[in-house]
């Protein structure tokens, strides 16, 4: 397990920038925290490090799956923030995700935590009292995490 204390945004991108160095496709890596922790800022970071292009990178606009084409991968983003249930989730095929050529980010991830393989990494990012711009960021990998 990792942990890292984020004093501002660039901060966060930084730690994002070099996680995204660890991933390969297959990667399933889910986002959880509170509104505004920074799961978006993470997000996009990660995506820029996989080599999505600036322009693609998302609108505010809603939308529970949006796929991008990386360098050596495809990235599907997901926000799961206005879905209720492990049914209706699966029901949008996101388990097609779940493999190579893709690597997956979830928001909202705790959503249905059931859902998702024990092989995802976690990635759990928390406001800390007393400071605006400061955020906790932990990542949890399967130790023994095997890789094809
Ligand atoms: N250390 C920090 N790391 C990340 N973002 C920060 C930090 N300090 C301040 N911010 C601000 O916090 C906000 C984080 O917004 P972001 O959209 O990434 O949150 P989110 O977790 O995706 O929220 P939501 O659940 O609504 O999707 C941004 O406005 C960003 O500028
Ligand atoms: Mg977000």
């Amino acid at each position: 397990m990792l942990n890292f204390l984020s004093h501002n945004e660039t901060e966060t991108i930084a730690i994002a920038t070099d996680f995204a160095a660890s991933l390969q496709a297959g990667d399933v890596v889910a986002l959880s925290g509170e509104l505004g922790a920074g799961k978006s800022v993470f997000s996009r970071a990660v995506m820029r490090a996989l080599g999505v292009s600036d322009e693609a990178l998302p609108s505010p606009t809603f939308s529970i799956i949006q796929e991008y084409d990386g360098r050596d991968c495809r990235v599907a983003h997901m926000d799961w923030y206005r879905l209720h249930d492990g049914d209706e989730i699966t029901m949008l095929g996101v388990h097609d995700y779940f493999q190579s050529p893709w690597i997956c980010l979830i928001e909202w991830a705790e959503r249905a935590d059931d859902l998702l393989a024990e092989t995802a990494i976690h990635v759990s990012l928390a406001c800390v009292d007393g400071d605006l711009d400061k955020r906790s960021i932990e990542i949890r990998t399967v130790a023994l995490k095997s890789r094809a």
